[in-house]
């Protein structure tokens, strides 16, 4: 069990590295003029390449918390609080492959300032769930 959640950690780690530079990069997109193709296209690729290397490992590190959870018999309130908040993340996952696909469209919306606040929801979750898995409250 513990080699499990071992890599647990490990994966987790690495997702939140991604979910933590990803939106940071978006802020530098949004703040670019319209004339500086060649930064624009290498923050491109550099958000596309983060965001093919962190989806796998996002879905790994959910992989191995259900391993745990069923393959090792936790129960409790906090793991479906917790795994409530895991999906809350796989969203949030998911809308930055969309906000992705605008930067590349030319159809972004949003402003530096508002990704600079959407950069934040991530370490509230962090925050929730890391005192979720180890207080185990409820
Ligand atoms: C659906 C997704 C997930 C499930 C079902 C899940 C489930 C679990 C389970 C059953 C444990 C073992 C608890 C123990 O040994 O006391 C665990 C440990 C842990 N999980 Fe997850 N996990 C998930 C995702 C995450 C995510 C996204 C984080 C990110 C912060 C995370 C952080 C932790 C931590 C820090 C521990 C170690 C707790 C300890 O050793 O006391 N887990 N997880």
């Amino acid at each position: 069990m513990l080699i499990v959640k071992v890599v647990h950690l490990w994966l987790v780690v690495s997702w939140f590295a991604g979910l933590f530079y990803l939106p940071r990069l978006f802020v530098n997109l949004a703040m670019i003029e319209a004339d500086s193709v060649a930064e624009r296209d290498r923050l491109l690729l550099m958000s596309g390449k983060l965001y093919r290397f962190v989806t796998p490992i996002g879905l790994l590190a959910v992989a191995s918390g259900l391993w745990l959870w069923l393959g090792f018999g936790f129960s409790g309130g906090w793991l479906h609080v917790k795994t409530t908040l895991v999906v809350l993340l796989l969203a949030y996952h998911a809308y930055c492959g969309r906000l992705l696909h605008h930067f590349r469209t030319g159809c972004n919306r949003h402003s530096h300032v508002w990704y600079r606040w959407f950069n934040e929801m991530p370490v509230l979750v962090l925050l929730a769930v890391t005192y979720l898995a180890v207080v185990k409250p409820f």
